[in-house]
């Protein structure tokens, strides 16, 4: 029996949502909430989270139909605010993401501490379409707003030593209250060789449908790396640092046969308890055929050069 799968290049251009349609429901959303105090007025917000009506589309944008913005923002994994799909959600409004603030640290030339401010300052910020794909089999497809990392981290003059670029999640129980049950070993880590966090594709995202990040979905600054399962893109980042050897990964020092430490999507390895090869797109219909899930999540021109020669069964 065959299955008829479809995939982004049979999805017609009337199925994807124009940005001029979203950015309208948005601003009606916000006028709508606004009227009944739900949200803060622009006023409210803080300095830097200036809206963004007209952002420049990234080169490598997904014409994929997009999550709905109700699912990118409802169905979350971030344990530190709970381990359900929808934990995050309920309790967004425990985190507070203000005030923030990142330590850049290790093997670079201009080491600091800046507010969240004049950390972002420097960079134009776009519009990046990416598919993201979960390790647990689904995938949304999400319009971020952020900027690309290699750009943030040269900033830094990384030195030669510099092999390896490892991001650190926020540790602080009274904001993130998940993070008083020990299911993962605290702070949330993750890590990128070198030459992975120099490649154009992965951004630091701090919005999301051209507004500011939601806290479920790692406010107010996190990484978005397209290439890799899910779990690499760590959330509500407070440190980056460059380093020689190869970072403590929290999902791949858990359980390291099941995580690896590159995590590239890749159809042909499976999870060690379920097949990689398909993956349900959050916000389709149930009964929608599942989506075949692609090399590198359909990045493979941009990124496969980078792991010419090695075994990606061995180094998952
Ligand atoms: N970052 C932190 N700090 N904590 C987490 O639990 N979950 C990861 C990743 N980043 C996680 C995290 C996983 S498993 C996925 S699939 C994505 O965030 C989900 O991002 P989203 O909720 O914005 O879709």
């Amino acid at each position: 029996m065959s299955i008829i799968i479809k995939t982004s290049s049979d999805i017609k251009a009337s199925e994807i949502t124009p940005k001029s349609v979203y950015m309208d429901r948005r601003r009606f959303m916000k006028q709508a909430f606004a009227s009944s105090l739900l949200l803060a007025t622009d006023a409210m917000l803080p300095a830097w989270a200036k809206r963004w009506p007209d952002l420049e589309a990234s080169q490598f944008n997904a014409s994929d139909k997009l999550t709905p913005f109700e699912n990118v923002t409802s169905y979350n994994n971030f344990y530190e605010l709970g381990t359900g799909k929808k934990d995050p959600a309920s309790n967004a409004s425990m985190f507070n993401p203000e005030p923030w603030s990142i330590a850049v640290e290790g093997e670079c030339n201009k080491p600091g501490v800046f507010n969240l401010e004049d950390f972002i300052k420097p960079y134009a910020l776009q519009e990046y379409i990416y598919r993201l794909r979960c390790v647990e089999g689904w995938s949304m497809v999400i319009p971020w707003v952020g900027f690309s990392l290699a750009d943030m981290l040269k900033q830094f003059e990384p030195n030669s030593n510099a092999k390896y670029v490892e991001f650190t999640t926020l540790l602080d129980k009274s904001r993130l209250p998940g993070q008083a049950r020990r299911v993962l070993n605290w702070p949330y880590v993750e890590g990128l060789r070198i030459d992975e966090a120099m490649n154009p594709l992965p951004i630091m995202a701090v919005g999301l449908y051209g507004d500011i990040l939601p806290s479920q979905n790692g406010a107010p600054i996190r990484l978005v790396v397209p290439w890799k399962y899910g779990f690499k893109s760590i959330k509500s980042i407070v440190k980056i640092r460059f380093t020689e050897t190869q970072p403590k990964a929290t999902w791949n020092e858990r359980a390291p046969e099941e995580y690896g430490f590159y995590s590239n999507v890749n159809p042909e390895v499976d999870h060690p308890r379920w097949s990689q090869k398909t993956e349900r797109r959050i916000g389709e219909p149930f009964w929608k055929p599942k989506h075949k899930t692609q090399m590198f999540n359909g990045y493979g021109e941009q990124v496969a050069h980078l792991y010419a020669g090695m075994d990606l069964v061995k180094y998952f």
